[in-house]
């Protein structure tokens, strides 16, 4: 069985930070969210796995190699525009050949893996089996009418949602889904939906079963989502110190410290997670919070955030909460008058002020 994991698309939900990244280069708990989708391949007993890259092809390339370090042999396949998830698997037909496949969509996080979801498809050998979670927010996904295991209905983004049984993205297929997927027209968004084609394949009489999961799992769109799955993710940290703490600083509960950090007269209250060479002096950094590699928080208290790589908080004298802060970011108190606000923002950002 082969992997296909779908990276392209344009991560609008996630700006400012996806005008300058993949969405699915995010780092949730200092690890990019696509490789945990890596991983759970990788732990399926999957090793061949295509990549579908995008606008974003050079920085997925650049960090995710030939896939050797996760004992994974990779191949990408461009993708000219997201012109929709069904779209995407037709942009792999040459990779595909007539093997099954797991599709992975990269910016996806599904906490304990997808082992007993392939397993169950070698058992039973359906068409096709979608995984499918509970939700709160149907309306939001591809929605399933289920009957018992066998999927009779799906309805991608309906207004009334037939069920709360939305899809997660993890699918199985075998080849027919492809014939599938060019007997498809574009939805009103304009994309080759794969839920469509999903629909399609029940039409024709081919079996779809379901395979529903009770764990923790989160499609990363919004920071909101960003940060609980970088919430859920610190929880089950292993504890680890590999960079220095000074002996005026403190760290409680669950915390990594990685290595060439220094912690310097602070405290750190775990769970939470310091980056590769960053530096804390002086500070708080509170639950819930990862802070990248080569950053910079001095005289300042953060909590509940994400902060990325080699940005600076300096001297921020009210505690920083539930923020996503990107690359090369500094914010630092005015030193001379006139003390006001001065901003720099990207398009699309958001602040607020005390
Ligand atoms: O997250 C689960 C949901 O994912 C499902 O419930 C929906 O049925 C399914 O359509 C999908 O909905 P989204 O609107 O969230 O999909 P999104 O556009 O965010 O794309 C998902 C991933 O696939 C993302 O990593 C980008 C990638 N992608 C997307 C498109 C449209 C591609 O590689 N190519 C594409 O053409």
């Amino acid at each position: 069985m082969k992997g296909l994991v779908l990276c392209g698309g344009a991560g609008t939900r996630l700006r400012p930070i996806t005008h300058t990244m993949a969405k699915q280069l995010v780092p949730v708990a200092n690890k990019p969210i696509l490789f945990y989708g890596l991983e759970a391949l990788k732990d399926a007993g999957i090793e061949d796995v295509g990549i579908v890259v995008g606008d974003t092809k050079e920085e997925i390339i650049h960090v995710v190699g030939d896939g050797s370090r996760w004992g994974l042999d990779v191949t990408y396949i461009e993708q000219e525009k997201p012109l929709g998830l069904a779209h995407a698997v037709l942009v792999s037909k040459g990779y595909l050949s007539d093997d099954e496949f797991v599709m992975y969509l990269g910016d996806n996080l599904i906490k304990d893996g997808i082992k007993s979801c392939v397993e169950q498809f070698e058992r039973n050998h359906p068409n096709s089996q979608i995984l499918l979670a509970h939700v709160k927010n149907p309306e939001q996904f591809g929605v399933a009418e289920i009957d018992g295991n066998k999927v009779v209905r799906l309805v991608e983004k309906p207004r009334i949602p037939p069920s709360d049984l939305a899809l997660v993205g993890v699918y199985i297929f075998d080849r027919n889904i492809l014939e599938a997927a060019k007997s498809i027209e574009p939805s009103w968004r304009g994309e080759l939906e794969i839920t469509d084609a999903i629909q399609w394949l029940i039409d024709n009489n081919f079996k779809v079963d379901s395979h529903v999961i009770d764990g923790w799992w989160k499609d990363t769109g919004r920071l909101e989502d960003m940060l609980e799955a970088n919430r859920i993710m610190l929880e089950s940290l292993e504890p680890c110190v590999k960079g220095s703490i000074d002996d005026r600083s403190m760290v409680i509960g669950r915390v990594v410290i990685e290595e060439g950090a220094e912690v310097v007269n602070s405290t750190i209250r775990g769970p939470a997670i310091i980056g590769e060479r960053t530096k804390v002096v002086n500070s708080f950094i509170g639950p819930f919070t990862s802070i990248y590699y080569e950053v910079e928080v001095s005289n300042s208290e953060i909590e509940h955030s994400i902060i990325l790589e080699k940005s600076k908080i300096v001297d921020i004298p009210v505690r920083i909460e539930d923020s996503l802060i990107g690359q090369n970011v500094e914010v630092t108190r005015a030193k001379q008058k006139p003390f006001s606000y001065k901003f720099m923002l990207g398009d699309n950002s958001g602040v607020v002020i005390v």
